[in-house]
């Protein structure tokens, strides 16, 4: 059965872990829960928990060992989004075809429930007991998350992308800046469900963290070329919003036949990566050509 058959499966797989960590609806304070709920359920591609999953299909790893590590990324991704949208930073009205959830809750509850989400995220690793692995690789994955979305990871990018508002950025800048802010978080993704494999031979290891690498590039580099290309209701956010602003996107930078071109060649290298590991890595293989030529 082709990977795109299998996903549906994932993707519910992934809601119903969301969903079961997420505090219920009417727990107090219930304008916060709300607010994490609306930010996180229902929308989204989830593709950093289809990596894991991706991954662990790789890695003969049983998805209910990663469905917990599949929400936890994807409660951090939600945090980011929440606050990428507020105001003070990419001041967005619509995000996954609604409301923003500053727009839908205000700002300051807003600004709460990506803290809370990124502290649940914490929370669901250091607690979901069907991971099954050791302490000391608990920490591991803890650290590794962390340092995705931290000040050297996604949180470091963003603060760089807002500082090169209006300014000129080399290609390299602009590559340094999608790595931290989108990289990062993509490489943590493949590279939690590694980590939850108890052997893995170097070479394996080292495929994987190149091709979550390139990957994870080459998915900023596409959302900077649907900003441009892309209409406002497919995108579920609003289009043109990076030119509008005078940000560096990547088409801005180095134009967008050179986008283009730097995404299929990233998508390359990342296949040229999975070499090693033969055929158990198709499924990667495939997200890697989807990561491309998406349209939203
Ligand atoms: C959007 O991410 C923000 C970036 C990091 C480029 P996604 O395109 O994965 O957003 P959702 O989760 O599908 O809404
Ligand atoms: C966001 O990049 C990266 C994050 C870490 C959230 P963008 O600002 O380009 O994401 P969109 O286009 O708003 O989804
Ligand atoms: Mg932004
Ligand atoms: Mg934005
Ligand atoms: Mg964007």
């Amino acid at each position: 059965m082709p990977f795109a058959d299998r996903l549906p499966a994932y993707l519910a797989r992934v809601e119903q872990a969301l969903d079961a960590w997420l505090p219920p609806v009417g727990c107090e304070p219930r304008r916060l829960h709300q607010a994490m709920r609306y930010a996180v359920l229902g929308g989204g591609k989830r593709l950093r928990p289809t990596l894991i999953y991706a991954t662990g299909e790789t890695l003969d790893i049983e998805p209910a060992r990663l469905d917990g590590i599949a929400a936890a990324v994807e409660m951090i991704h939600a945090y980011s989004l929440v606050h990428d949208d507020l105001p003070a930073m990419d001041n967005d009205d619509l995000r996954r075809g609604r409301p923003t959830c500053h727009k839908a809750f205000g700002e300051a509850e807003a600004i709460l429930a990506g803290d809370a989400l990124q502290a649940l995220a914490f929370r669901v690793l250091a607690h979901d007991s069907s991971l099954q692995v050791s302490d000391t690789q608990r920490v591991a994955m803890i650290r590794q998350l962390s340092e995705a979305c931290g000040s050297l990871g996604m949180a470091g990018g963003q603060s760089i992308d807002l500082a090169a508002i209006g300014r000129r950025l080399s290609v390299a800048e602009v590559e340094r800046m999608h790595r931290l802010k989108t990289g990062a978080l993509i490489q943590a993704s493949v590279m939690l469900a590694v980590q939850a494999a108890n052997r893995l031979e170097a070479a394996w290891r080292d495929g994987l963290d190149h091709y979550g690498q390139a990957i994870g590039l080459a998915f900023q580099i596409q959302d900077d070329i649907l900003d441009e290309e892309a209409d406002t209701e497919t995108l579920g956010k609003t289009q043109g919003k990076d030119r509008q602003q005078h940000k560096p996107s990547y088409p801005a930078v180095a134009g967008m036949a050179a986008a283009k071109a730097r995404c299929r060649q990233l998508a390359d290298e990342a296949i040229e990566a999975l070499g090693p590991l033969g055929a158990r890595a198709d499924a990667l293989r495939w997200l890697a050509g989807y990561i491309v030529q998406r349209g939203s």
